[in-house]
């Protein structure tokens, strides 16, 4: 039996929506039936499909709040299917933090969820200072000066490593 696929997401700038896309993409070279869902429409049984892939990027230090909910709703049904989260931020630009284990977002969140997914990744966002409303443009100065990153407000830079996405999706079509 062919297994099925969902990828559900949580994004706010795109960057999460364009890795999934990149994994999808990935899934569908390797001949797997893959669906990709916002987590605002996933409305589906969770016990219908044999792996679920969840994304969400990294907002002031935490997921995504309908990420947690969703998690936190269907531990269960998750534990029963094979499983992988991923999260996307900008402290993973650095080589020692891009692991599920010395990315400190990552580890937190995995400290406190209670639960664990068959594989765990962490990818590089983008840095995107125009695109930032006011407010989020100064904080996120903020945490690149603390972070010893660029702060000039004309930077556009995406850090996701694509090879590293490709290799994920090698990963999930494989488990
Ligand atoms: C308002 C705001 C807050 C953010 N907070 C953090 C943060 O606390 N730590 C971090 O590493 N990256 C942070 N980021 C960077 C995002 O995680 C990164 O830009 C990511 O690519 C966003 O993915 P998305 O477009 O899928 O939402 C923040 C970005 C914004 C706009």
């Amino acid at each position: 039996m062919k297994s099925k696929i969902g990828i559900i997401y949580a994004t706010v700038d795109g960057q999460t929506l364009k890795i999934c896309n990149a994994l999808v993409s990935v899934l569908k070279a390797n001949k797997q039936n893959v669906t990709l869902f916002s987590i605002d429409d996933f409305n589906e049984d969770i016990a219908s499909f044999n792996k679920l892939i969840i994304g969400s990027s990294i907002r002031y230090g935490l997921h995504h709040k309908k990420i947690i909910e969703f998690i936190n709703t269907n531990k269960i049904k998750l534990n029963a299917i094979k499983t992988a989260f991923f999260s996307v931020n900008l402290v993973a630009r650095k080589p020692e933090k891009n692991t599920p284990t010395t990315n400190p977002y990552v580890v937190k969140f995995f400290k406190t969820i209670n639960w664990k997914p068959t594989i765990i990744e962490v990818f590089a966002g983008k840095l995107d200072y125009k695109k930032y409303p006011l407010f989020d443009r100064i904080m996120i100065q903020f945490i690149m000066w603390m972070t010893k990153g660029l702060t000039n407000t004309n930077t556009e830079i995406e850090y996701t490593n694509w090879e590293k996405v490709k290799e994920f999706g090698e990963k999930i079509s494989r488990f």
